[in-house]
């Protein structure tokens, strides 16, 4: 009789040779949003139909006594902010973008608290030094979807390469405020450094680990 750990065994060999045979087809294309597999032409849009009138209705959402139409709501260069008593003010990259480059405010799609809608990532309370590291690493083809054609991690891709470190800086900063939270104990010795630069612990956010705390960009952008 076979035992317990010799059936767990068998069949976690099953699992493991089912995900790589699965894998060497690519990866699953419903997890990226195609129904055709990653690698193929993707599906031939619909013929265009005629533009549709602008939708007037008026939208609400709970909480919030804004009241927008979807025209407004999808605004890539100033979409509406449902809550602007919840935060400070936005720079200029995260509110509005930067339409000559075709940079979408950031806020369209991670919001203005930076939690991001379900479709894009949440960017709230990223260490500092991952934020920059990761908007060079867009910038720099060193990260990319697994399905190429997945279009919304090719535009932040784009907004990347068209960014300045200004830009990049000024988003991050926004993070940094707004987020409030100090978590992971190796934290606290980059939040010592920042109150000893003389930052108010009401603002100053410090989401940092241990190794890859610079506690000179991380002064020099909250000063800035
Ligand atoms: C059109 C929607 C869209 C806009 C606008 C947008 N992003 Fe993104 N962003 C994404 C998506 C999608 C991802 C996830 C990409 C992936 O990994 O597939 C992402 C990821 C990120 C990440 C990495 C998050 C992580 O956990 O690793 C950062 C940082 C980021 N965006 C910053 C910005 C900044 C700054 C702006 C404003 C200039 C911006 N984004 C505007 C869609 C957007």
């Amino acid at each position: 009789m076979r035992s317990k750990f010799g059936n767990l065994m068998v069949a976690l060999a099953c699992v493991f040779a089912t995900s790589a045979s699965v894998w060497a087809e690519g990866p699953p294309p419903w997890a990226y949003g195609f129904t055709t597999p990653s690698g193929t032409a993707a599906p031939a849009p619909a013929p265009a139909a005629a533009p549709a009138a602008p939708d007037s209705t008026p939208r609400h959402v709970p909480g919030s006594d804004k009241v927008f139409v979807r025209q407004q709501i999808a605004n890539q260069y100033g979409p509406a902010d449902w809550f602007p008593e919840d935060h400070g003010p936005l720079p200029e990259i995260v509110a509005h973008g930067r339409q000559g480059a075709m940079i979408a405010a950031c806020s369209l799609c991670h919001y203005p608290n930076g939690k991001g809608r379900p479709e894009n990532a949440g960017v709230a309370g990223l260490p500092i030094s991952y934020f920059i590291q990761t908007m060079h690493d867009f910038r720099d083809g060193l990260r990319k979807s697994a399905d190429p054609r997945k279009a919304n991690t090719n535009r932040m891709i784009s907004f990347a390469k068209n960014m300045t470190e200004d830009e990049i800086k000024a988003a991050m900063r926004r993070i940094a405020s707004e987020a409030r939270l100090v978590a992971e104990p190796s934290g606290a010795v980059a939040l010592a450094g920042a109150l000893k630069l003389g930052l108010s612990p009401k603002e100053t956010v410090a989401v940092l680990s241990g190794g890859n705390v610079e506690l000179k960009l991380y002064a020099s952008i909250l000063a800035g």
